[in-house]
């Protein structure tokens, strides 16, 4: 009886907590006037909110910010004109704007522990491009990445504009099987091509960087040291990856989206506040952006305040976590991962031993409500529409809280949706586990 009453006890308490969680999680923005004003963009809205609802996001550049960022850019301050800096606007009725936008330069500078933040660039592409136009001249070059081996379009691929007005040549690493940098290379290359700039940071690689050595080649060759990271600037911010500025680093360009957890868009740090704090302010304003979005700048401080919290460090480690018991069931299945694994929050993968190319496995996993992207890898044979990897990561999976086990369990169900993917049946019994998996985990709509 006394047993039978402590079951009872338990369910209703289960009961209870699912209740709770159901009712202050995964709350519907409100969209009441938009209902009545335009029902296509309101019914994309809530498309959208299902398709993030029910499916599992692996894109490892995504994440889902809390109900607090959302409502900050969803203000009033997208009304306003503010061309210019804090204390220095063209417009006047600035005070709200200028409080904010102090507010989320010094939560920025205290997260990266640095002295100097430009808030203001739209997104991580205009950052890096605000950037490289603040320090060099045309024709000017700049060492970075091997595309192929995990750099960014910005880092200077031929279809983009920069291309035309700066120089980029390139390191790649020495080993995939390993990930480690080529670092004589770099050496080689920048002692040869004299850059003003060496770059790290990168879109697609797993492991993490000596920015020590990076920082000693710099000055060998009288080249700045910067760190594009946008990818991996929560995990600098929450502790769990070292900081490039405490290496000898004179720049970190970063978007405030991706594990940073904050709205879309971007942002440019300097660890002093120095001659080129004042060139970067130039750069991005009036240089190459009209007036700055102070309702992404106002839900950027409400992001970087969440990311100042120590909630937040365990966050990060946990990213961490999850994407290592994602790698420990890939390696297990034999699936080649370049680089070797992971030691941040993506995996590139190889997954041509499954006899599937990254296009083809990204459509199925969507299939079956499992999101990531194609990828091309290292020295890639396929053609780039059609290449030989897939790229995912835990940042979104982690905010929802997966832990260990169920990103394991997700590892579980891709490799099994593509080692069949020509049964339906098959198919049929992964959506069903990945909705499954999504139901017991809603998105937060807070973190604090
Ligand atoms: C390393 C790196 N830099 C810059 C960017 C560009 O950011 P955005 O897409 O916000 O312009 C990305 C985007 O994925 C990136 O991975």
């Amino acid at each position: 009886m006394c047993a039978l009453g402590m079951r009872i006890g338990f369910l209703i308490q289960y009961i209870l907590r699912s209740l709770i969680k159901y009712i202050i999680m995964s709350t519907p923005q409100d969209l009441s006037f938009l209902e009545k004003q335009d029902e296509k963009i309101y019914d994309a809205i809530r498309g959208e909110e299902q398709r993030e609802r029910d499916g599992l996001e692996l894109i490892p550049s995504e994440n889902y910010v809390s109900k607090a960022v959302q409502e900050a850019m969803g203000s009033v301050f997208t009304n306003k004109y503010s061309e210019g800096y804090p204390g220095k606007r063209y417009y006047g009725g600035q005070e709200f704007t200028d409080a904010v936008e102090r507010l989320a330069q010094s939560r920025a500078k205290e997260l990266f522990n640095c002295k100097f933040a430009n808030v203001q660039p739209l997104s991580g592409a205009p950052a890096n491009v605000a950037t490289y136009f603040a320090l060099l001249e045309p024709g000017d070059t700049i060492l970075g990445m091997d595309l192929s081996h995990g750099g960014h379009l910005t880092h200077g691929h031929p279809v983009t504009y920069i291309t035309k007005i700066f120089n980029f040549v390139r390191y790649g690493m020495k080993d995939t099987t390993t990930g480690e940098i080529d670092y004589e290379e770099m050496r080689e290359v920048a002692k040869k091509e004299n850059p003003k700039i060496i770059l790290a940071g990168y879109s697609a690689y797993s492991r993490e960087v000596d920015y020590a050595k990076i920082s000693e080649i710099a000055r060998e060759v009288g080249a700045l040291a910067i760190m594009d990271a946008a990818h991996i600037a929560g995990l600098i911010a929450g502790g769990v990856h070292k900081n490039p500025f405490d290496y000898g680093f004179d720049v970190i360009l970063t978007t405030t989206h991706k594990t940073l957890r904050g709205p879309r868009g971007g942002m440019i740090l300097t660890h002093s506040d120095s001659e080129i704090a004042k060139k970067i302010n130039k750069s991005v304003f009036p240089g190459f952006q009209g007036g700055p979005h102070e309702h992404q700048i106002a839900a950027k401080a409400v992001a970087f305040g969440e990311a100042l919290r120590p909630e937040f460090k365990d966050y990060t480690a946990q990213i961490i976590k999850n994407a290592k018991a994602m790698e420990e069931v890939f390696a297990t299945n034999d699936i080649r991962m370049l680089g070797g694994g992971t030691s941040n929050h993506l995996i590139l993968a190889d997954v041509t031993s499954l006899g599937i190319n990254g296009h083809d496995a990204q459509e199925l996993l969507d299939e079956v409500g499992i999101t990531l992207n194609k990828n091309t890898i290292a020295d890639d044979p396929n053609p780039p529409m059609r290449p030989s990897g897939i790229r995912f990561g835990t940042p979104a999976l982690t905010t929802r809280g997966f832990n260990e086990e169920d990103c394991a369990r997700t590892a579980e169900l891709m490799i099994e949706a593509l080692k069949n993917k020509d049964s339906e049946s098959v198919k049929e019994k992964v959506r069903k586990d990945v909705r499954e998996l999504a139901d017991a985990h809603p998105i937060p709509d807070s973190f604090v």
